[in-house]
């Protein structure tokens, strides 16, 4: 068995300043949308971690050039709209899901074979939602189970793909991309309703790359076109979803004063920072400024004492991803937290819902119950150490992190999963506590 991970209780206030690493939603589009695009462009701050470097083995395989730089930037030189070649092996997602999605998007318009696995984690999660739309563009997609599941073979496609208006049933900014990537090879306008608003990361970048692509509300559009043009230039912004943690953590653990510098504020994507004022936390922007399309600020977090709140509804999109962070908050805070509306976490890297509630539940007996579609927390009462499981999901292994930190200490059983979003998350970790 790997080795477990024991984290020790906080001994003092965090302080200091951090540099998160690079957004990992943008590091994976940026890659894909330079291979696919005319020139050559440097990536700086792309994220070095194991889920962007899928992205990066699978658009090599289909004939772009990545290449490290000494600098540490990426140099990606792409192939054109029209100039991916049929890969010689299976494009291995790993546990990827955005790599595998938006990649759909682009192959199901190519006229050539490919195949496509990942993961034993990525192999349970569903990909109808993405292959069901494509089909209905014109796409050849067969699958495991009813074309539901990877492994995942994709037919040439002789000829234009149909534009489609498309109602999404779920706020998936996966989905999303796939389609309008797909829309960019149709034969008119793309069309995709959300229920709500997902990040709109694919939108802002294909637009700096020449696409034509507007947007009212949750409905985005797309137009066909010939070519992409890479920029010369693209700035990864600190991931918000990888500063989460030091979010909460310096929100719990008495003492702390920290400055998160260069960090992405997209509005779709900075649900945690409402959450977080609402139950009390010290959350302050400063230098706020744009770069490449994207909000960038610096975001300083003193303790606070926290209290519990509910949320649901739209603004689950804007924080899918830090619920699992968001529920150590609730834990440590004063009163019960309500979420709802957030049964996506059911198809994660693992369902989420169940983990989070195990999983606290061993630290806290009883202070979490999983409800269909969200949970309820129970917030202010003394954790105890206990061995938790990470399931291999990244964001349940720093999640539980933050929660040892600010409690009575945990021990991971499987604490290596960082490296799929923070390679340094333990580094940076020891060196802001001990
Ligand atoms: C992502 C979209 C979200 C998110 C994932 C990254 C993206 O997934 O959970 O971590 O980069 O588009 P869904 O689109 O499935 O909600």
């Amino acid at each position: 068995m790997a080795e477990g991970r024991e984290i020790h209780p906080a001994k003092r206030g965090m302080t200091g300043k951090i540099r998160v690493p690079g957004d990992k939603s943008v590091s994976h589009r940026s890659v894909m949308f330079s291979a696919i695009a005319k020139g050559a462009v440097r990536v700086k701050n792309f994220l070095e971690a194991a889920d962007c470097l899928s992205t990066a083995a699978c658009m090599r395989a289909l004939g772009a050039s990545v290449e490290r730089r000494e600098d540490d930037s990426l140099r990606v030189t792409g192939v054109g709209l029209h100039g991916l070649k049929e890969p010689a092996a299976i494009l291995d997602a790993g546990n990827s899901g955005t790599t595998l999605r938006l990649l759909l998007g682009i192959l199901a318009a190519q006229p050539f074979f490919s195949a496509l696995a990942g993961d034993a984690s990525l192999s349970r999660r569903p990909m109808g939602r993405v292959v069901e739309p494509l089909v209905r563009m014109g796409a050849a997609i067969r699958g495991r189970d009813a074309n539901r599941f990877l492994p995942l073979a994709v037919l040439p496609r002789e000829g234009r793909l149909r534009a489609m208006d498309y109602e999404s049933p779920v706020a998936s900014a996966q989905v999303k991309s796939a389609i309008l990537l797909a829309g960019l090879y149709a034969d008119g306008e793309t069309t995709v309703e959300e229920p709500a608003l997902s990040r709109d990361h694919t939108e802002r970048m294909l637009g700096a790359f020449g696409a034509r692509i507007r947007r009212e509300d949750a409905t985005v559009t797309i137009e066909p076109v010939d070519e992409l043009f890479s920029p010369e230039e693209i700035i990864v912004p600190g991931d918000i979803s990888s500063a989460a943690y030091w979010l909460v953590a310096a929100s719990l653990i008495e003492g702390s004063d920290i400055l998160l510098e260069d960090v992405g504020v997209n509005p779709t994507r900075t649900g945690i920072l409402d959450v977080l004022s609402a139950m009390g936390a010290d959350v302050t922007l400063s230098n706020e400024r744009e770069s490449g399309g994207e909000a960038l600020a610096d975001i300083r977090v003193r303790s606070a004492s926290l209290r519990g709140t509910s949320f649901g509804g739209a603004i689950i999109p804007r924080l899918i991803d830090e619920i699992p962070i968001l529920a150590v908050a609730a834990l440590f805070a004063a009163g019960d937290t309500v979420i709802s509306g957030a049964a996506e976490l059911r198809v994660k890297e693992t369902d989420r819902l169940q983990a989070v509630t195990t999983e606290l539940n061993r630290l806290v007996p009883g202070a979490v119950e999983a409800t269909q579609d969200g949970m309820i927390i129970h917030g202010g009462r003394a954790p105890s150490p206990a061995v938790c499981r990470t399931y291999d999901d990244h964001r349940m292994a720093m999640s539980l992190a933050v929660a040892g930190l600010a409690g009575e200490g945990v021990t991971l059983d499987a604490p290596a999963c960082v490296n799929i979003s923070y390679p340094s998350f333990y580094q940076t970790m020891d060196r802001l506590v001990q």
